[in-house]
């Protein structure tokens, strides 16, 4: 998904141990369980809300060298989000 592969010096996830490519930018997917009480977001905390996380995915992620191909913008109306 590129969370925080747009930045100077991302952290960059699961390579720096497996040291494989696949692995770059790499981060394990969390459990959403009392996910409205653990903000800020994401490995790095850079999304405040649950309304930015939906933008964040609305948005189709951050283009990297690693983004799924089934990631993508998917243009959700205000009533969707
Ligand atoms: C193909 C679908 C999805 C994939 C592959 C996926 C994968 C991931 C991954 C890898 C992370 C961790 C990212 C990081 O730490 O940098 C994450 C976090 C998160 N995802 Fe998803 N996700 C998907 C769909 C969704 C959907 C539909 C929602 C809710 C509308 C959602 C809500 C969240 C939230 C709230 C977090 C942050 C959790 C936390 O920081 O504790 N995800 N997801």
């Amino acid at each position: 998904m590129g969370v925080g592969t747009d930045k100077p010096d991302p952290d960059v996830g699961r390579y720096a141990v497996t040291h494989d490519a696949r692995d770059w930018g790499v981060f394990k997917t969390p459990t959403l369980r009392e996910v409205e009480h653990t903000a800020p977001y994401m490995h790095d905390g850079s999304l405040a809300t649950l309304d930015d996380v939906v933008e964040f995915y609305d948005k189709g992620g951050i283009q990297n060298r690693n983004l799924d191909p089934n990631i993508k913008p998917l243009h959700l109306s205000d009533e969707e989000k």
